[in-house]
């Protein structure tokens, strides 16, 4: 047992009930000039006894920005290992501690703190906050989930995507951290590598990431962000990442843009590492980041199971008309089985799959030809069946999709055949619009639900999120639309509002 193990062990029993932080161990934190938290706090994960809680130390007062400092070296200078300690109390104040400890931020991880906070009692809120030094993290708040077995008749998430940082501001977040939630839930898009579209509130101030500190200064200067950060400390998110985290439209091994193998597979493993930094997902002892899981499953008493897919690392590359038979999957093998043991053990009333896209066909060109995002499910058609079939032959209770990247709010009926609006609806859908990223044409959207029947609603023309509530006889799902994403005095109202009733898969408008 390491040193290291010892004292965690010792601090998590011998000083849980003192209201004092902990004496920090041999590697100390100097005085600091600036705030070292200026990135907030988060956490994310929840189960029932447990869940994550995330910082990074940021150090902007020494370290040269090599965009205003053309001369600076390619590899920042790194400070050394600085140990933080944390504390999470039931109250606000934390006169009430319920746990602490000590974690080692390392210059290898960016400075970035992973804490799975475990013991913890289910259903209920926690505060939490962080020291090093001198210097001490805001306050966050968290909660558990709900245990297993558990009769709770009511959880509410937010859901977002699509947050190009240029094109808006996120009043969306704003909003949502003064709501009453349980979680977030991010469906990808969370940074952008690209600049693109005009009229930009604010700016990326560096080019296109290729190398890890690249895209760690892209993460870095997203969570800077003061209304996002209210939304990471209001409540434990779950996160999943689609293609802007890494690159536009990659899958697998291959980029469009990145015709090398190897050099685009040592780009995506740096934006994995620096995605894994600045998330509050589980601590992990791996360096290597060819392969980085972020699909799961997460359990809300038996009222609700949400599972997250991955449709970015695992799918088959290159444009569908190349791929055949069970060579288009979206998931990969090994994460397809993966859904089907899930499924085969769901036992909740509702089942809500979480991934980044709309999972209905949707065809973009009006009349008798067809047209489709072969980026999306559409260009993965065996592997979206076998999807929908895992779903019907486990008889999932009420499987509800929820997704985001279309940058518009979409609404669907998921037929056994996902073209068409014939034979039985399977399951609902959701899509929730963009927080700020530049959205399609409102008529475009428009003339693809008359196209598509099973596509009831489409709006393209609001920025914001999406809540869900769920009890134990009926979901519903609000639009959260905000009045203007170029506006930093924007407000935000629900706009429109739909109905799934247990047992009658499909959606209604309310
Ligand atoms: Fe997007």
């Amino acid at each position: 047992m390491s040193l290291r193990t010892d004292r965690r062990r010792f601090l998590q029993t011998g000083l849980a009930a003192a209201a004092v932080w902990p004496v920090l161990g041999t590697v100390r934190a100097a005085t600091f000039t600036a705030d070292p938290f200026a990135l907030g706090v988060a956490s994310g994960c929840p189960r029932p006894n447990s869940v994550v809680l995330w910082t990074r130390l940021i150090f902007p007062d020494t370290e040269p920005d090599p965009f205003t400092n053309p001369f600076a070296p390619i590899e920042k200078p790194q400070h050394p290992p600085l140990d933080v300690a944390w504390e999470i109390a039931h109250d606000e104040a934390f006169a009430r501690p319920v746990l602490s400890g000590i974690d080692r931020a390392v210059p290898e991880f960016a400075h970035s703190v992973h804490v799975e906070a475990t013991g913890l009692e289910p259903d209920r809120w926690y505060f939490y906050r962080f020291r090093c030094g001198d210097a001490v993290s805001p306050v966050g708040r968290t909660r558990t989930a709900p245990a297993s077995d558990a009769e709770n008749g009511r959880f509410s998430f937010a859901f977002a995507s699509c947050q190009q940082f240029e094109q808006g501001w996120y009043t969306a977040y704003r909003d949502m951290a003064q709501r009453d939630l349980d979680l977030v839930v991010h469906l990808g898009d969370y940074i952008y590598e690209v600049s693109y579209g005009g009229q930009h509130v604010r700016s990326h101030q560096s080019g296109t990431p290729t190398l890890l500190y690249e895209y760690r200064d892209r993460h870095a200067l997203y969570k800077s962000d003061p209304d996002l950060q209210r939304a990471h400390a209001a409540f434990p998110w779950l996160v999943l990442w689609d293609d802007h985290e890494v690159v536009n439209d990659y899958g697998g091994s291959v980029s469009p843009t990145d015709p090398y193998a190897p050099a685009f597979l040592r780009r995506r493993a740096a934006a994995y590492q620096a995605w894994y930094e600045h998330m509050p997902v589980p601590p992990i002892a791996a360096t290597n980041f060819d392969e980085y899981r972020v699909y799961g499953h997460f359990g809300f008493g038996n009222l609700l199971d949400l599972t997250l897919l991955d449709t970015r690392q695992y799918r088959a590359p290159g444009p569908g008309e190349e791929r055949a038979g069970s060579e288009t999957t979206m998931l990969g093998t090994a994460q397809e089985r993966w859904f089907d043991t899930t499924m085969a053990a769901s036992q909740a009333r509702w089942s809500v799959i979480g991934q980044p896209t709309l999972i209905a066909e949707r065809d973009l060109e009006p009349g008798p030809g067809t047209r489709y995002a072969m980026d999306a499910w559409d260009g993965y058609r065996d592997g979206r069946e076998r999807l929908l079939n895992t779903i019907q032959r486990e008889a999932i209770r009420n499987p509800v999709v929820i997704g985001g990247d279309l940058h518009a709010f979409y609404a669907a009926d998921l037929h056994e055949a996902a073209g068409t609006a014939e034979g039985p609806i399977i399951a609902s859908e959701f899509v929730t619009g963009s927080i700020t990223s530049n959205p399609p044409d409102q008529r475009a959207v428009d003339s693809i639900i008359a196209e598509n029947p099973h596509l009831k609603f489409g709006n393209s023309s609001t920025h914001g999120y999406s809540i869900m509530t769920v009890e134990r006889d009926r979901t519903q799902v609000d639009l959260v639309g905000i009045s203007d994403r170029k506006d930093p005095a924007a407000t935000a109202a629900v706009f429109q509002k739909f109905a799934v009733l247990d047992g009658m898969p499909g959606v209604n408008r309310l």
